[in-house]
């Protein structure tokens, strides 16, 4: 089989022992979790193979003064190629994942009661971290302009106003409208984080899945100032789809920002990524961009096939082309239909989308369509949610 497949048999898929193809019944169509229905890179499954030929599974040596360190030079490479974004490896902390990460840092770096701005919609574990660690979720709704979401500033300014207020959560590619935040915005985010003096925490997992036109652009890469308030999230984990191997980082702007985490929460809390995790991220970063390029192609060409039908057979779901990540967000509200999106598509069109509520409570009429896999299966949901589209409006 072809590292570069795109279109894996279905009874591949459904025999993963991963959660997207078991969780709903076996006539469902699974859309939902970002995990993306290919092979992955050559480079990583050498590197798995590897491992498992030698039996090799006693404590890691690595290049590079031990396995974290291996992980922290590989990341730091792949910034500065990726996004020309030079960064200061003491100032990595190797992760199992990023949603750790997310609970981490606010627990170390805010107060219980804390207000955390957060812009909705929002991946549903931001909204968690926020209220399992008893701080105060503070939305802030990215509006439609006519063209794409998008953050009011003014409005940003005033919630980052409010005493007690001292974190902002973003996401960049955000997760699930794939807005890819311009330079611009990004500057005025900042600006306003300065003046606020508003800490940053960045989710930029999906940093590698950008579509032509748009481009990523590291948060804390924008000027010392506002990398000095800003700990960014990121992972090889969903541009090489290897979300299982649990690997990740967080870079802190500042040593100042470093310490007071540590301060809070010990290195030795945190544990240590498996060698599996290490071994296929090292991988990915330093070998996988041929592979990544291919599925970018793909993905990009499975986003304009999935507009382009939405648009000529189901006018009524509103669809902005997301700039990047693999995920679509649907807005049905147009739609006549009595339950809530996610619950029409599950129980009338046999697909299964994320609930547009677990990203915004007053989402319901909405739904999140990942739309990486291949295009048979994409046009088998699409035909689906025609058919139903169909009867609703009888
Ligand atoms: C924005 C975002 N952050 C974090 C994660 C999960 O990361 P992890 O599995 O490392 O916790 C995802 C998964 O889809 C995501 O979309």
């Amino acid at each position: 089989m072809s590292s570069n497949s795109f279109d894996l048999p279905i009874d591949l898929l459904r025999g993963r022992q991963s959660v997207k193809w078991r969780r709903y019944g076996p006539d469902v169509l699974p859309a939902w979790v970002a995990d993306m229905d290919f092979a992955v890179a050559h480079p990583i499954r050498r590197a798995m193979e590897r491992m498992v030929a030698d039996q090799d599974y006693g404590y890691a040596d690595r290049p590079d003064g031990g396995a974290e360190s291996y992980l922290a030079q590989a990341f730091r490479a792949r910034m500065k190629t990726r996004f020309d974004w030079t960064i200061d490896t003491d100032l990595v902390q190797p992760l199992g994942d990023l949603v750790q990460g997310m609970f981490a840092v606010i627990s170390a770096l805010t107060e219980p009661g804390d207000g955390i701005i957060l812009p909705l919609p929002a991946y549903p574990p931001f909204h968690m971290s926020i209220r399992d660690t008893g701080r105060t979720l503070v939305p802030i709704a990215m509006r439609d302009n006519g063209t794409r979401r998008v953050i009011d500033f003014a409005e940003l300014d005033r919630l980052a106003a409010v005493p007690g207020t001292t974190m902002l959560l973003l996401c960049n590619p955000q997760n699930p409208t794939g807005r890819v935040f311009s330079r611009e915005e990004l500057d005025a985010i900042g600006k306003i984080a300065v003046a606020r003096d508003l800490l940053i925490l960045c989710d930029e997992i999906h940093a590698d899945l950008i579509f032509d036109g748009a481009t990523h652009i590291p948060i804390a890469s924008l000027s010392p100032e506002i990398a000095a308030r800003t700990i960014t999230l990121t992972s090889a984990t969903k541009s090489f789809n290897i979300p299982g191997l649990r690997c990740g980082v967080v870079h802190f702007g500042s040593g100042e920002l470093r310490e007071r985490f540590h301060r809070r929460i010990p290195k030795k809390v945190l544990g240590t990524p498996g060698i599996p995790g290490i071994d296929a991220t090292v991988a990915a970063w330093s070998h996988g961009q041929p592979w990544l390029d291919d599925v970018l192609v793909h993905l990009e060409a499975m986003r304009d096939h999935v507009a382009a039908r939405m648009e000529a057979e189901m006018p009524q779901i509103g669809m902005r082309k997301p700039e990047g990540t693999y995920l679509a967000w649907l807005d049905c509200t147009q739609l006549p239909i009595a339950t809530n999106a996610f619950t029409f598509f599950h129980d009338r069109a046999k697909v299964g989308f994320n609930p547009g509520e677990d990203f915004d409570p007053e989402a319901s009429q909405f739904a999140r369509f990942n739309f990486a896999t291949s295009q048979p299966i994409i046009d088998r949901i699409m035909d689906r949610m025609v058919g139903a589209v169909r009867q609703a409006n009888r």
